[in-house]
C-alpha cells in the first residue's frame, strides 16, 4: 500500500439505504485497534497538523466532506473526502492536515495503534528530517 491513498469501498445499497463494511485484513489493510470520529467540526478551524512514527489510519467522512492535505516531506498532495464509500489510506510518517470540514462532518479514523502521544510527530520540521532519512535509506 502506498503511503497515502484513496480507498473505494464497495457499498451495498438497497431501497432500504446503503451499507458499507470494513474488515481488517479485507479492505483495510492492518489489524483495526482503535476507532474514534470527530464532530462540530468548522470549516475555520484545521485540525490534524502532525505526522505519526508508526501508525496506519483510514479516514472516512461518513457524514459530509472535508479536505486532506497530505505531505510525505517531499510533495503535497490534496484529497477530498466526500463520501462514506471512500476512505484515505495514511501510512506513518505523512504530514497531514484537515481542512474546509463541513459543518455536518462525521469524521471516523480507523487506527492500527492504541493512542500514544510519543508516536506523534507535532513539529514540521523534524517531519521533515525523518521523512528525508526514510527517503534516503
Ligand atoms: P489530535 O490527534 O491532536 O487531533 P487532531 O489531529 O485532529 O487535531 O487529538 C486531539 C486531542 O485528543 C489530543 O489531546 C489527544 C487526544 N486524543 C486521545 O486522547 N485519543 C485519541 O485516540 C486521539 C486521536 C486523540
Amino acid at each position: 500500500m502506498l503511503s497515502a491513498e484513496t480507498i473505494e469501498f464497495q457499498s451495498i445499497g438497497d431501497s432500504r439505504g446503503e451499507l458499507v463494511a470494513l474488515e481488517s485484513g479485507g479492505n483495510v489493510p492492518f489489524a483495526i485497534k482503535r476507532v474514534y470520529y470527530m464532530t462540530g467540526l468548522s470549516p475555520d478551524t484545521p485540525r490534524g497538523f502532525h505526522a505519526h512514527r508508526k501508525l496506519e489510519q483510514i479516514a472516512v467522512c461518513v457524514a459530509g466532506s472535508c479536505r486532506f492535505i497530505l505531505d510525505n516531506g517531499r510533495s503535497r498532495k490534496q484529497a477530498w473526502l466526500r463520501t462514506p464509500r471512500q476512505g484515505l489510506y495514511i501510512g506513518n510518517i505523512i504530514w497531514r492536515e484537515m481542512h474546509d470540514f463541513s459543518h455536518d462532518c462525521v469524521l471516523m479514523v480507523l487506527a492500527s495503534e492504541l493512542y500514544d502521544e510519543a508516536d506523534y510527530i507535532r513539529d514540521y520540521d523534524t517531519f521533515r528530517s525523518l521523512a528525508a532519512g526514510r527517503m534516503s535509506g
